[in-house]
């Protein structure tokens, strides 16, 4: 329908259109009408980058005269004005145009570099004509970011010979609704009238309506009002699509079958009836399912078959193009768990794995770290440029290029999972997919891949359970919170680390920093130090005489797994904290030192650490853990200390840990510390300064 400069005014007059380097979609590209010069030079007074007035006068010129459709001539594109800003403007449309990607509305998804991309998203008269309502609309939201505006012109009344639809308030409504949207400007624009009879529309009495004539007809029918509806909102919250149900004139409840059909189902008006009959109160919604009553074996081929069928292969990802995917697959150390796989994936083999670590070279800032991975990303070699790429957000969170390029590589990886699962090789398939995360993780195709995958295989995981804290839930959202905000620090202030855990159980403190490490794109390396077989010996007269040892002997069983429940998990400890963690990091990026500290912290430990968690509960073996990092230089200037243990034996100073980060703060003379946070009613982080740095 077009793009009348006016909205162009609205847009920026309501400051929409003020973010540096803001992104627009054009959901069909539209053309500009009705542009004066002025108008135009307001904007433009507004927007524009900086360059020759004589040439953007020009421009604006004659940007102007096209903005009036004329027989013969091409009309202005709304791109023409914004190619004079440092408004960033993409269109989708069938058709090709200034700008434009060409996208079927009807059947394509939004690629993962573009999810959640885009500012604000424009839909001026074009989705009317598209049949496909739902991925229209979906489209519109993957694509916006939280916090972006969508802006929808549409017919509402008269139009009878455009497109396919008109639309209601009822239907925006709805969708704010069920997808968190804030409504924040709506509005009727009249547009002329429609003539029925001219139109040749035959217009019939309701008591008569075998008369096949006009004129028996009042003639006042014969004219309706056009009007465009207008609607403005605002994402507010980063969640899937969500399809709303209109039931407000509807004779009963919904049926619970219909409503478990639609995944993520609103329902606002009537309340549903779920399988067993009850009525699901409005609003809440109904887990898709259909699964109760298959167990075993069955159940997992089927989740299998749902997680190929479902989500992989209809499906139009917009790829980088074949050329990037040249170099040859090579074969890759399986997980410790899992067996070979029957086939291995033939065509469109690339290097994926082997050659993905930061490549530490000092002397590079995260531009040329960028550049190297761009172009090892243009020659194919994928794992080089997710090395070159980890290293530059290293440098700089989240740097914005090289996190561009990573979101491309994302959807690459996630097509290619989705080619290795319907080969059968589930291991290889889920490698690709926490791989497309780590690269993307607002890649929400991959992460509901990858839980489905994780649920197929069906696997006990003591990652997830918590065996210290009496209250899980509680213990869960305090740690979050504390990781992630050591984590945030780091990050942000450029402590180039890797993670060390001391104290690792069944591997819940260690899955909370790999979960947050990778929603955080930290790149860090994580260290897992644990006898994983308990406490060892009590050795130390500090030990023995502690409140906690001494006095209640609270960890009587040593805090020991039994032989038996070791032989029924199928592997030891260490491997099974492995192998459930490479579900969330790449298997690459976990190190396990299994042993006593007294053993394996007598091997040369080359790294630098960013974050290091102490959760041992001991004085002899926080002494062991500080001693050796400090002597194998691991510590660097500003990076975190976090003691789970801090408050055990009545916070008393002449026990546990407190005691042996003292009496390191006294004994050596590098570094000193002081307090970043507190957290739950144990623990406690620190910052360590270097005096030499
Ligand atoms: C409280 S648990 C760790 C809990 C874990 N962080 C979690 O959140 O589930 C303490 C762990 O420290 C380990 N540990 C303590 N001292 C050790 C030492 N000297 N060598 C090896 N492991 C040790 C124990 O094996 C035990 O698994």
């Amino acid at each position: 329908m077009g793009f009348g400069m006016a909205y162009a005014t609205y847009l920026s007059n309501k400051g929409y259109l003020n973010k540096p380097g803001l992104a627009v979609l054009d959901i069909g590209s539209q053309c500009l009408l009705a542009a004066t010069q002025d108008a135009i030079n307001e904007f433009l007074k507004k927007h524009a980058h900086p360059q020759d007035p004589q040439k953007l006068a020009a421009e604006a010129e004659r940007i102007a005269y096209f903005s009036t459709p004329r027989p013969g001539e091409r009309t202005a594109y709304l791109s023409e004005l914004l190619d004079l800003t440092d408004i960033r403007y993409t269109s989708y449309d069938v058709c090709p145009a200034l700008k434009t990607e060409i996208f079927d509305l009807n059947r394509e998804t939004v690629p993962s570099h573009y999810r959640e991309h885009f500012d604000v998203v424009l839909n001026f008269g074009t989705t009317e004509h598209i049949i496909n309502q739902f991925n229209c609309f979906r489209v519109v939201h993957d694509a916006l970011a939280v916090g972006g505006i969508a802006m929808h012109q549409l017919p509402s009344t008269g139009y009878v010979n455009h497109g396919y639809f008109c639309y209601h308030l009822t239907l925006f409504n709805d969708l704010a609704q069920s997808n968190d949207y804030e409504i924040v400007d709506r509005w009727y624009t009249p547009s002329g009238t429609s003539n029925l009879a001219e139109s040749g529309i035959d217009v019939r009495n309701a008591e008569t309506p075998a008369q096949t004539s006009n004129k028996s007809s009042d003639n006042k029918f014969e004219q309706i009002p056009s009007f465009l509806i207008n609607v403005v909102m605002r994402k507010r919250s980063s969640r899937p699509f969500s399809l709303p149900l209109e039931l407000a004139t509807a004779h009963a409840a919904i049926s619970g079958q219909v409503a478990q059909a639609i995944e993520n189902v609103s329902v606002e008006a009537s309340g549903a009836i779920d399988n067993t009959g009850q009525t699901v109160a409005p609003g809440k919604s109904i887990p898709s399912g259909g699964l109760a009553g298959i167990s075993g074996r069955q159940l997992a081929h089927e989740l299998s078959r749902r997680v190929i069928r479902r989500v992989f292969p209809n499906q139009v990802p917009r790829l980088a193009p074949e050329s990037q995917l040249l170099q040859p697959l090579e074969q890759n150390a399986s997980p410790v768990e899992t067996p070979a796989p029957a086939k291995q994936p033939s065509d469109n083999k690339f290097r994926l794995f082997e050659d993905a670590q930061v490549i530490n070279d000092d002397s590079l800032n995260a531009e040329h770290h960028y550049l190297l991975g761009k172009s090892a990303q243009d020659s194919g070699n994928f794992d080089q440029a997710f090395g070159r790429y980890r290293k530059a957000l290293a440098l700089i969170h989240q740097y914005g290029p090289a996190k561009n390029q990573m979101q491309v590589m994302s959807s690459v990886y996630l097509t290619e999972a989705g080619k290795t699962l319907e080969l059968g090789d589930t291991a290889q398939g889920k490698r690709l997919l926490v791989r497309a995360l780590e690269l993307d993780p607002g890649n929400r195709n991959a992460l509901s891949h990858l839980e489905q995958v994780i649920a197929t295989e069906n696997k006990r995981d003591l990652t997830k359970h918590c065996y210290i804290f009496h209250d899980p839930q509680r213990a869960e959202t305090i740690h979050r919170e504390a990781v992630r905000r050591c984590l945030e620090y780091v990050s942000i202030a450029g402590v180039v680390g890797d993670v060390l855990e001391f104290g690792v159980l069944a591997g819940w403190s260690a899955r909370i920093f790999c979960e947050t490490m990778r929603d955080l794109m930290n790149p860090a390396d994580i260290h897992l130090f644990d006898s994983f077989d308990g406490l060892p010996e009590y050795t130390s007269a500090v030990d023995i005489n502690s409140y906690e040892i001494g006095g209640r002997d609270i960890w009587s069983n040593k805090m020991r797994f039994t032989d038996d429940f070791v032989t029924e998990l199928g592997s030891t400890i260490d491997v099974h904290v492995r192998d459930r963690l490479s579900g969330v990091i790449s298997g690459e990026r976990i190190h396990t030192h299994r042993g006593f500290y007294s053993e394996t912290l007598k091997q040369p430990l080359n790294v630098k650490t960013a974050i290091v968690h102490i959760d041992c509960d001991l004085y002899q073996s926080t002494v062991e853990v500080l001693w050796a990092l400090h002597s194998n230089n691991v510590f660097q200037d500003g990076c975190v200390l976090m003691f789970d243990d801090w408050n055990c034996n009545k916070a008393s100073p002449n026990y546990g840990e407190r005691k042996a980060f003292q009496e390191f703060l006294e004994k050596q003379d590098r570094y000193t510390s002081s307090l970043f946070f507190t957290y739950g009613f144990n623990g406690a982080s620190f910052f360590l300064h270097d005096r030499t740095a």
